[in-house]
């Protein structure tokens, strides 16, 4: 069987170093790695809809910020496909028959649907579109036939809900979709990346990110402003690196031999994490190592950008041409559905011999 990776986000703000070490990165890594078949990286314009009906301009806006995000770090699109999602009109066909497979109450019991209901305060008030949503990340994940969907933690329940919805189809009407596995990031601290604050999640509300498009000083003023902890307040106290944003980053951004170049003093992060914890190892000078890793992450990512905002046309043709292959691909899986559930009518001569036959009488 062909292995096949469908991944996205939604387009509601440029991208952080969370979603770098979350996805981003690793999404380079299999696209290079060369065992994908296939690899579509998809815009979820639509999805981001559906919180933000009445913003249809941040969304709009925010889908060339993305592409430029995906292409700064490396996703090339001779490699994998970029697409936007809203340009795939089958999707909004599979996922109205598969709302027949799934019930309300296994809507409401999902998880990352339940936490996102309460931070956007929609319990009195939740839009349909909203509310049914995973069912549609199922029909983004199936129309690709997706067997790998590398996300963030956070999305293993709608992972989950695809899972059940291509068994309870395929138990329905035979064998027709592919059930996808996750593919988490191994290393840990790349699970979610807390905010600068300490606040366990960045997000753009909060005002807590490191953007990718960031510049060397943005970067540098929020490294050097980072929450730490907040009992170690002389040099010489005794530190706790468990829970420290500044350790939890350095334990997601910094390589071994980053420490020859940057801080020659230690040999590797187990060292300066056991010299913070003893006492006599100042914030600042931790601050500044991470400042430089940062730097060292961020510097050509950056610079990809910047050639990439010199040509904003080409762009949108690669988000063109990708959304084109993408909607042959899901094309025809819309098309084995329909004849999975009976309703290619017109394809079905059976069907139009046995109904004439049964009126010739
Ligand atoms: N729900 C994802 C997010 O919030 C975005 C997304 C939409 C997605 N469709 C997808 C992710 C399909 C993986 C697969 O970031």
């Amino acid at each position: 069987m062909s292995k096949i990776i469908l991944t996205g986000d939604r387009p509601t703000g440029r991208l952080h170093v969370g979603h770098y070490v979350g996805s981003l990165k690793g999404r380079v890594a299999l696209q290079n790695s060369g065992i994908y078949d296939k690899i579509f990286i998809m815009i979820a314009d639509a999805q981001a809809l559906t919180d933000n009906a009445e913003q249809p301009e941040k969304v709009r806006q925010n889908i060339i910020e993305v592409a430029l995000d995906y292409l700064s770090c490396g996703l090339d699109p001779r490699k994998s496909t970029l697409l936007i999602q809203s340009q795939i009109p089958e999707l909004c066909e599979l996922s109205f028959y598969y709302m027949n497979l799934v019930t309300v109450s296994r809507l409401q019991r999902n998880p990352t649907v339940k936490s996102e209901i309460q931070m956007r305060n929609f319990e009195a008030s939740i839009p349909v579109g909203f509310f049914t949503y995973p069912i549609s990340q199922a029909a983004d994940i199936t129309a690709f036939k997706a067997t790998t969907v590398p996300v963030g933690e956070d999305q293993l329940p709608m992972i989950e809900q695809t899972k059940e919805i291509v068994r309870k189809f395929n138990s329905v009407y035979g064998d027709t979709l592919v059930e996808p596995d996750v593919l988490l990031p191994d290393n840990k601290a790349c699970l979610r990346l807390p905010g600068i604050d300490g606040k366990a999640k960045m997000s753009k509300s909060l005002n807590n990110c490191i953007y990718l498009s960031d510049t060397e000083e943005d970067v540098r003023k929020k490294v050097m402003s980072m929450f730490t902890d907040p009992n170690h307040l002389q040099v010489s106290d005794p530190g706790r690196v468990e829970g420290n944003p500044v350790f939890i980053y350095l334990d997601a951004f910094c390589e071994t031999d980053m420490f020859a170049e940057y801080l020659p003093d230690y040999a590797n992060l187990d060292e300066l994490k056991a010299h913070y914890t003893r006492g006599g190892l100042g914030d600042v000078k931790v601050k500044k190592f991470l400042n430089k890793v940062l730097q060292e992450v961020l510097s050509p990512i950056r610079a990809r950008r910047k050639e990439w905002e010199q040509n904003i046309p080409a762009v949108y043709e690669i988000l063109r041409e990708g959304s084109l292959a993408a909607r042959e691909v899901a094309a025809q899986t819309l098309s084995d559905v329909k004849n999975s559930m009976k309703i290619n009518y017109f394809d079905d001569q059976a069907l139009i011999t046995e109904q004439a036959q049964k009126y010739a009488q």
